[in-house]
């Protein structure tokens, strides 16, 4: 039998790492971890036994070992899909999320959460299942909008001391229609809303401050590599966000607004467009969806993927914990 509270095949790697961030002593640093998808399966792990595929509770409990050990850590920023929505009974799905929320409010800092396409459990209901779920809106604001000061799935928030807004946008902000089976409809996965793009141009970029954009999907596909088609893999033209161009536009003539970190991909993916780095990290769920996705071996440190980020003027260094390598990136604005 696997101890589940043993977490040691993870945390043991991490020391090196976790003196490289230190000895940077940049003044903003914070984890992003996106893409969990708890549960989605089962797995044989070496050494023998059984357990839950992409166990994410252990993956974010790996997370306080690096907190105990960096107190220039901030907070946490989880992209979404934090669940199991292929589970095929709605008290499964909702106990997938629960576990996830759980490890994170469980971490010694804020976590900030964005929502993932998955999170709402309609596409599975429609498309696989009989079983018409819809985690509404309102749901997902109880499970993981703890730290949002807002009615809304949207906010920003204001790091004390370090000159910069965060904002967490909801690339999944749509309406929920009833069609005539008595289902959920998905009538697009990916839609940004216009009240919530007409707050993101008058009250969210309205500020002196430097700012930080996170999603679940990207703003902007333009160069981003994605996972649909899995083996065959290219860039996801068709699952372009609604109201993505007005957004984008927004972002792009905010002078303030220095990098777009994101989700939803599923692959590491960095560039450089209109002055603006734009980033999108691996699932930390272990899924190898294209030949050049890292390995994935579960009982690994490669069984999850997430990042410390970590802002000194210029220069953003991505520190990759689990699969996948450390990154950087030199903001143009
Ligand atoms: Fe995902």
């Amino acid at each position: 039998m696997t101890d589940t509270s043993d977490i040691r095949y993870l945390t043991d790697h991490y020391d090196e790492k976790i003196d490289a961030i230190n000895a940077l002593g940049a003044p903003l640093n914070f984890v992003f971890i996106t893409d969990m998808h708890n549960g989605l399966g089962r797995a044989r792990i070496p050494g023998g036994g059984d357990r839950e595929y992409g166990l994410a509770a252990d993956h974010i409990r790996s997370i306080q070992y690096i907190l105990d050990r960096c107190p220039g850590i901030s907070c946490v920023v989880n992209g979404g899909d934090i669940g199991n929505d292929y589970w095929p009974d709605a008290a499964g799905i909702r106990s997938t999320y629960r576990e996830t929320m759980d490890a994170l409010y469980a971490l010694s800092v804020p976590v900030h959460c964005c929502i993932g396409n998955h999170d709402d459990a309609t596409a599975m209901a429609e498309q696989e299942k009989n079983n018409a779920i819809a985690i509404l809106p309102e749901e997902m604001h109880a499970i993981c909008m703890k730290y949002n000061p807002t009615p809304e799935n949207y906010y920003y928030a204001d790091l004390q001391g370090t000159g910069y807004r965060f904002l967490f946008l909801n690339s999944c902000d749509r309406p929920y229609r009833i069609g005539e089976n008595g289902r959920f409809i998905q009538d697009y996965p990916l839609e940004i809303s216009n009240r919530q793009a007409e707050w993101i141009e008058k009250e969210a970029l309205a500020t002196e401050q430097k700012i930080l954009v996170f999603s679940h999907a990207p703003i902007s596909n333009v160069g981003i590599f994605g996972s649909i088609g899995k083996g065959g893999g290219y860039v996801r033209s068709h699952d372009d966000t609604l109201n993505s161009s007005r957004v984008y536009t927004a972002l792009r003539e905010c002078r303030n607004v220095r990098g777009q970190i994101c989700g939803h991909v599923h692959y590491d993916n960095l560039l450089y467009r209109d002055r603006m780095v734009i980033v999108s990290s691996l699932c930390s769920f272990p899924q190898e969806w294209a030949p050049s996705s890292p390995k994935r071996v579960h009982g690994t440190i490669t069984e999850t993927a997430f990042d410390v980020f970590s802002i000194k003027d210029d220069l953003m260094v991505i520190t990759r914990f689990g699969a996948g390598c450390d990154r950087a990136a030199t903001f143009l604005r």
